[in-house]
């Protein structure tokens, strides 16, 4: 049986159904999944029923996974989940308590609230994320998204050609530095240098061109701070308006693939003593946006 592409958006987002990703992954329909995130750039499937390891056995058809094995970040804490492949996004500590509202690993969690994309403040950033749901509050917790292609299509001409061949440099410290998230040791610091990124990409799958912004981006190289700094609040400002953005609302068992390469994300706020169990496996882009067409 071969999978079904529904659309959900005018621009973007579609569901995707007629798939056990538990199940080994056929090629026709690994090939048909990839077309259909090129085309829609976020992709969600329904009722699944993952373990870690199927989780990240999926994503590894998709690319080379994203590892937090060289972080020098929460060396000193408890984790829940075994592998370095995939990320914690809940509000469970290492006992599976939901943490309190001091904890380290909480307010770290808080920076997602911010409009991002996956890891560009890695010099080889982010390519597709692949967020699968365990347990999910009853009311908020969405996560929505915003379509950069169509933002960076709705450009006037002038702002285009100023935004063209710029760089930005991208940091996880600046945006965790936003929510005054700032302790941290050197070693952290020094594990997650600040990495440059071109401000507009082309798409290797759709050939449409996109920006490519985030909280992460603290300023343009070459560019006075506060002038980059205001630019890219100005950018992030067009690319988040109601036309470009679409909320997903969770169901346990959605498995949601956004592309980093051409969206950003946020979550929105839920209450805190409600648990919210996702997990997240993240494909590597092939090299840094200044090696790869503008
Ligand atoms: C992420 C992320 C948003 C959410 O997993 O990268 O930003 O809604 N998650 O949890
Ligand atoms: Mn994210």
């Amino acid at each position: 049986m071969s999978i079904t592409v529904t659309p959900t958006h005018p621009e973007f987002v579609a569901g995707i159904s007629g798939i056990d990703l538990a199940q080994p992954l056929h090629q026709t329909d690994r090939d048909a999944i990839e077309a259909a995130i090129n085309r829609y750039a976020v992709v969600v499937f329904h009722d699944q029923t993952l373990t870690d390891d199927q989780q990240i056995a999926f994503a590894r058809h998709f690319g080379p996974i994203h590892s937090s094995a060289q972080r020098a970040r929460h060396k000193s804490i408890k984790h829940r989940l075994v592998s370095d492949e995939i990320a914690d996004i809940s509000n469970l500590d290492g006992d599976n308590k939901v943490m309190d509202q001091t904890a380290r690993r909480r307010l770290d969690g808080l920076a997602n609230r911010l409009w991002h994309t996956d890891a560009s403040f890695r010099a080889v950033p982010g390519a597709l994320s692949m967020l699968y749901a365990h347990v999910v509050p009853e009311e908020g917790g969405d996560t929505e998204f915003a379509d950069l292609r169509a933002a960076y299509d709705a450009l006037p001409d002038a702002r285009k050609a100023e935004i063209d061949g710029l760089v930005a440099e991208h940091s996880i410290w600046h945006s965790r530095g936003q929510l005054d998230v700032t302790k941290y040791s050197p070693e952290e610091l020094a594990s997650l240098p600040p990495v440059p990124q071109r401000v507009v990409r082309t798409h290797p799958g759709s050939r449409r061109k996109t920006l490519y912004i985030a909280s992460h981006a603290s300023h343009i190289v070459g560019m006075p701070v506060p002038d980059g700094r205001l630019l890219l609040l100005d950018l992030i400002e067009h690319a988040t308006q109601s036309r470009f953005v679409h909320a997903h609302r969770w169901r346990r068992g959605d498995l949601v693939i956004w592309d980093n390469r051409c969206t950003m994300h946020r979550a929105r706020p839920f209450d805190t003593t409600k648990v919210r169990d996702l997990r997240r496996v993240t494909t590597r882009d092939v090299a840094s946006t200044l090696e790869q067409a503008a």
